[in-house]
């Protein structure tokens, strides 16, 4: 946990600027009237849909010159480099990538783009529904950091795909400027990484419930302010938890704090959650069980936190039933399950929170007794199919029994 932590550390906080050493002001000015410099290429100017490019710092002294590098387009001549094929001056642009055979830029060929392919297919057949989304991709190929559901809520995936932690009310342009999910993909890259080779679970930063980085972010008992997008320390100004509270810090946002009563009272104060508490106790008693010379193998399943430090949606109560919660552990409406039933076995109270989400609307989903979506769902006089996070599956009717999901007991699950 130390080690993750310090390396955290070393690669967000320590920035040391360079560019004050060398080049003050007034050095490119002499510079660039002594040596000159060439003339950018013209595509960063344009920056319209077939010339584009980035502006970068100049590979000259004090990156005096203005540099540009530009991006080919699609079946545009490339090179891959090498000897006799030229010098590189551009690149293929955002998704694309250079061909070695043919030296032109083609499509990279990736899980998202795939999918993307798929989608369009169908779409020329007329088989996407209203409420189907093409998948979203980066300029790397991969899957873009969320994804919307439109008119319900956008939520954090990885780069493959795969949904992970952060959700927030899907209110259009400005949600997906303010989801970037950073820190939900920080820690599931340290959970695929380096957790499968530790005993305990590794914690990784805070997330608050969008997947954006906690503005408080503890190393040990001494606090920070960090950028919610980038994760990295924004001011020197830290406090002690043996002295201070969270609350003392300039960025405590009380909304943000999910146990605002560790900052209640007499110091020392504490920025922990119930379930890494429990966590934590869990590790102790393993340990002292080896200490005592126990075979501890039994107990060696510590339930990992979610990156917010909650237990999640779904939260099993003293008497063995799971019920759905929210971000501070309230129940949420009457999901719940009783064990050795299927109901409990697939449980996990997606729906129940993406409703919860849209306390507002009127238009939220139907959700199983367990918190699941249900399969069918129905809006202004159309139904759908959808997937266990919600997302529509096919085209919608207005007759459900012509769905691929459609199933005579349908309303009840
Ligand atoms: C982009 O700008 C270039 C140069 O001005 C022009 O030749 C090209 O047609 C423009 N492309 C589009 C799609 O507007
Ligand atoms: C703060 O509240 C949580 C849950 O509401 C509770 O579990 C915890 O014991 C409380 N902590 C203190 C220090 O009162
Ligand atoms: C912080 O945790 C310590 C140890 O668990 C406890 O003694 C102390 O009361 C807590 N402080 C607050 C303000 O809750
Ligand atoms: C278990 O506890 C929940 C609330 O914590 C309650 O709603 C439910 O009825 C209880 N179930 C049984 C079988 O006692």
């Amino acid at each position: 946990m130390e080690f993750v932590w310090l390396l955290f550390v070393c690669l967000v906080l320590y920035q040391v600027d360079c560019t004050s050493i060398l080049c003050e002001e007034g050095f490119c000015r002499n510079h660039r009237f002594k040596e000159g410099c060439s003339t950018p290429a013209h595509e960063c100017r344009i920056n319209n849909a077939t010339h584009t490019g980035l502006w970068l710092p100049s590979p000259t002294i004090c990156n005096c010159c203005e540099y540009c590098l530009p991006f080919y387009g699609k079946e545009s001549h490339c090179s891959a480099g090498g000897p006799g094929t030229g010098v590189t001056v551009g690149r293929c642009g955002h998704g694309l990538t250079c061909d070695p055979q043919q030296l032109t830029c083609v499509r990279m060929s990736s899980k998202c783009h795939t999918a993307q392919d798929e989608y369009d297919a169908r779409h020329l057949r007329g088989e996407t529904g209203a409420l189907e989304q093409r998948p979203l991709c980066d300029g790397k190929g991969n899957y873009a950091a969320f994804h919307c559901v439109p008119a319900h809520t956008c939520f954090c995936q990885s780069e493959d795909g795969e949904r992970i932690f952060g959700e927030r009310l899907n209110l259009g342009a400005t949600t997906m400027q303010n989801m970037h999910c950073g820190c939900s993909r920080f820690n599931y890259k340290i959970r695929k990484s380096i957790s499968p080779g530790v005993r305990f679970p590794v914690i990784g930063p805070r997330c608050t419930a969008d997947g954006n980085f906690h503005p408080v972010q503890c190393i040990g008992r001494t606090c920070y302010c960090v950028n919610r997008i980038t994760g990295k320390i924004r001011d020197e100004k830290s406090i002690n938890l043996n002295q201070d509270p969270i609350s003392k810090l300039p960025c405590y946002n009380a909304e943000l704090d999910l146990f605002p009563n560790q900052s209640e009272g007499k110091p020392p104060y504490n920025y922990t959650t119930p379930c890494y508490e429990h966590m934590q106790a869990k590790i102790d008693i393993i340990k002292q069980a080896e200490e005592n010379g126990f075979i501890t193998d039994f107990f060696t399943t510590v339930s990992e936190c979610m990156p917010d430090g909650t237990y999640g949606r779904v939260l099993k109560t003293t008497n063995g039933t799971k019920i759905c919660v929210d971000d501070r552990g309230h129940k949420i409406e009457d999901y719940e399950a009783e064990p050795n039933t299927e109901n409990y076995e697939n449980m996990d109270c997606k729906c129940a929170k993406t409703s919860f989400l849209m306390a507002q609307s009127n238009e939220r989903p139907i959700c199983c007794k367990n918190g699941n979506f249900r399969k069918i769902q129905c809006r202004r006089g159309q139904c759908r199919c959808v997937d266990s996070d919600g997302r529509q599956i096919g085209r919608e009717s207005a007759d459900v029994t012509t769905l691929s999901c459609y199933n005579p007991d349908w309303k009840r699950c």
